[in-house]
């Protein structure tokens, strides 16, 4: 941020005495918002069991009588499927389509009236599972098996009994390794048809009668229903008040115990993590929780559920998996060394966000040697000792890949800005810890490593920093996780960001969000892909420069698009040309990396930020942009802070009203256009002497103020404001 000039603060204490005697009429006042009934966004299903929303009747084909007959009270679906007559007669699957609604995750059961056939072997019913109706075939969308399990071929096969009964999916197979199901499954949509793999002869036949009485859903993952709800947010934009709440049902989807059998099978369960409560990247696949993928998912887990294990299991089992060289595993997956250079930076960041956010001080002390062994062994060893850059070459970091396995080399910067965003956040845990010889080690170092990138890696030519190299030179390339890391870090100052920015509105732009890179030369089809995950990033830079306006319309592009595409509800792993999911079928359409919109609301719009431990300091900082007032509750562990403001641009008014629990300090900055305006606390002046406004050319300041009480307190700004 690049307010200049000194800011004062005030003592509420002192001043509260003083406000209980004043008068308070004749001043323009709050208008009500309507009522805190945020409940209704909520997407997750009332209880565990989910019935299915609809039939899909333009994917019913074949013999099917009754197609809606599974639906309660309805009656029961039959399915008829005769051998043919002869080579040259029709014979179509009867197969239905069944819609859940929204994307879930869990465990389907079937209620068969039984099943009849005139030859031997039960009637077969083969499943397939899709997160998206533009993927689903006859296989699911993606299972196991298309990531080495190998009981299934992509479907799950029931040999149905004659008498009726409930089947559940469960992975395992009826008979030795014949009529095998996967599951666990992520979903929208299923596609049940009457059919049999020759495979599984003789147990299952294509032919015969099967009634489905009804099909339910037993939701796996965390059931995130009003009840359980620790923090929320709501606006004057309707859009952004639902997408918040999506935002936390795609990460409550990807909260869940870790098993042995739902998870990604390449080499991923570990005992150390079986059985726990964890953050998996998404709800689908990998199903194997990333700690990059926390730096976002674990943000919108604190802000709305009271869940911090599920994100501190993960960290404290990477932790105690590193390695004698510092280097922490990304994830469990093939036993902990799938080799990323970026993400045990991204493990420190999370390990500050866990303590800023929950105030976790056990887990700190006890990885505080891990937070040194890797900023202090792991990558001093992968730094041009010239530069003080990291240089991707150096050491061991050849042939890593990062969160989109990148084939980047060379002084990233993107790899540096989050190593100074590292640097940063340790500094300030190991002051929290008193090791004041760590904190100026660290701090002294994130400041050599941010001149470097300034005077090595920008490109004054386009106003943006440079990606890495080829071969001796820089890559006639910008990417969008540097760009937008210098900012949120401060490596790039005032005119540097403004720069960056504009760049990256101007060549990353797209109808779906902003590509992570502007251009093709690292990889074909980059300039047209799009990471929530990375344009988060994006997103928190503009707000940090004043940019509320630029920072809206890239969320209304992104979310916007997400929204009414299909599935619809949950966030995505990745876009690609044309706006499709970016890996096709096997893109997760659930992805807790793709939820920023949950922390970047509340930290921007509501404007709530930790800055110490738990919340014990924080800043309350709303860059407001377009939209008239928010409301909302962020959750701490010594209880809620709550905020509502509104503001009325063309009268010159804004209102702020905020309570925070005993033993904490905020300061709290509103918005004013221009120094003469006038701003009063709980109704009183504030004395000009008292406090400094701060401008960026053109732009709005800030006055701030000091809240070290639990009451309620309302700053005011306007002519009309005061008593
Ligand atoms: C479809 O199946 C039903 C129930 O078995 C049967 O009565 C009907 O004749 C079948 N229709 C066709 C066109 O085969
Ligand atoms: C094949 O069976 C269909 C009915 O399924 C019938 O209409 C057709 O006449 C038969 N063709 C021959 C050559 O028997
Ligand atoms: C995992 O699935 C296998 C069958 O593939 C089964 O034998 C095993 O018991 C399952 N393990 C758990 C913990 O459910
Ligand atoms: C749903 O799953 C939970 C947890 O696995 C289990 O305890 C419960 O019995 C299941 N409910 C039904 C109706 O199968
Ligand atoms: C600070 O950290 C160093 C290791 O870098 C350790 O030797 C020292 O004991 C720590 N001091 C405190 C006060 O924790
Ligand atoms: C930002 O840094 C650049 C390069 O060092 C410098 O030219 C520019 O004046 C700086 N801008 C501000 C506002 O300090
Ligand atoms: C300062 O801002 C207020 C509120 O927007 C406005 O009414 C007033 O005209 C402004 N004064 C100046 C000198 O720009």
């Amino acid at each position: 941020m690049f307010l200049r000039g000194i800011l004062l603060f005030h003592s509420f204490t002192s001043l509260w005495n003083a406000i209980e005697a004043a008068p308070y009429e004749g001043q323009a006042r709050l208008t009500p918002e309507g009522p805190d009934d945020w409940q209704k966004y909520v997407r997750s299903p009332p209880s565990p069991i989910v019935y299915p929303a609809r039939i899909v009747a333009s994917y019913t084909q074949g013999n099917v009588t009754n197609p809606e007959g599974l639906f309660t009270g309805k009656g029961s679906t039959l399915f008829t499927r005769n051998a043919p007559t002869n080579a040259t007669s029709p014979d179509i699957p009867p197969t239905i389509v069944v819609d859940f609604g929204q994307n879930i995750a869990g465990y389907l059961s079937v209620s068969f009236g039984g099943s009849y056939n005139s030859t031997p072997g039960r009637p077969g019913i083969r499943l397939a599972f899709s997160e998206t109706l533009e993927y689903l075939t006859d296989f699911s969308d993606f299972s196991r098996g298309y990531n080495g399990d190998t009981i299934t071929p992509g479907s799950d096969q029931i040999a149905v009994s004659a008498q009726p009964y409930t089947w559940k999916d469960a992975h395992g197979c009826e008979y030795g390794n014949q009529v095998c199901a996967d599951g666990f499954h992520g979903f929208r949509y299923v596609k049940v048809y009457l059919d049999a793999l020759a495979a599984d002869a003789p147990y299952t036949t294509s032919y015969g009668q099967v009634a489905v009485k009804s099909m339910s859903m037993n939701f796996s993952g965390y059931l995130g229903t009003p009840e359980t709800f620790t923090g929320w947010f709501k606006s004057s934009d309707e859009q952004l008040n639902q997408w918040w709440f999506d935002g936390v049902y795609t990460t409550d989807l990807c909260t869940d115990i870790f098993g042995v059998n739902d998870t990604d099978p390449r080499n991923s369960a570990s005992p150390s993590i079986i059985g726990k409560l964890v953050l998996h990247d998404g709800a689908k696949r990998d199903r194997d929780p990333y700690v990059g993928d926390l730096a976002v998912s674990a943000r919108t887990s604190y802000l709305s559920h009271d869940i911090p294990l599920a994100t501190r299991n993960v960290l404290a089992d990477l932790a105690d998996h590193q390695r004698a060289d510092g280097w922490i595993p990304p994830a469990s997956i093939n036993g902990y060394t799938l080799p990323l250079l970026d993400y045990p930076l991204w493990w420190v960041v999370c390990s500050y966000d866990l303590f800023m956010y929950t105030g976790d001080t056990a887990y700190i002390q006890q990885y505080y040697p891990n937070i040194i062994k890797v900023l202090d062994t792991f990558y001093p060893s992968i730094t041009d000792s010239r530069t003080q850059l990291l240089s991707k070459g150096f050491g061991v970091s050849g042939g890593y890949g990062d969160y989109a396995f990148i084939g980047r080399t060379g002084p990233v910067t993107y790899y540096n800005a989050l190593y100074v965003l590292a640097l940063q956040n340790a500094a300030t845990i190991a002051n929290f810890l008193s090791n004041d010889t760590d904190a100026a080690r660290w701090t002294s170092r994130a400041q050599l490593v941010s001149s470097a990138i300034n005077t090595y890696n920008f490109d004054s030519s386009v106003g943006a920093f440079y990606d890495g190299t080829c071969g001796d030179s820089y890559c006639n390339t910008h990417a969008q996780d540097g760009n937008s890391l210098s900012i949120v870090t401060g490596v790039a100052n005032s005119s540097r960001a403004n720069s960056v920015l504009s760049y990256l509105s101007q060549a990353n732009a797209r109808p779906y969000g902003n590509a992570f890179y502007d251009n093709d030369v690292v990889s074909g089809g980059y300039s047209q892909r799009v990471y929530a995950f990375v344009s988060y990033f994006e997103i928190e830079a503009r707000f940090i420069a004043g940019q509320a306006d630029t920072a809206l319309e890239e969320i209304r592009r992104l979310y916007g698009w997400m929204s009414t595409h299909d599935p619809e509800i949950t966030q995505w792993e990745g876009i690609g040309p044309n706006g499709q999911p970016y890996e096709g079928a096997y893109t997760s359409m659930a992805h807790g990396w793709g939820t920023g919109i949950v922390p970047v609301l509340t930290n921007y719009i509501l404007g709530v930020i930790p800055s110490g431990h738990g919340f014990s300091i924080y800043t309350i900082k709303p860059v407001p942009g377009d939209i008239e007032w928010a409301k909302g509750v962020v959750p701490t562990p010594k209880g809620p802070i709550t905020v509502n403001w509104q503001q009325k641009k063309v009268l010159g008014l804004f209102f702020l009203t905020a309570t925070a629990p005993a033993g904490t300090q905020g300061t709290v900055y509103v918005p004013v256009s221009n120094s003469t305006v006038p701003v009063y606390l709980d109704s009183i002046p504030i004395p000009n002497s008292a406090h400094e406004r701060d401008f960026e050319e053109g732009g709005v300041g800030y006055v701030s103020v000091s809240i070290s009480d639990s009451l309620t307190h309302t700053i005011s700004v306007g002519y009309n404001a005061g008593p």
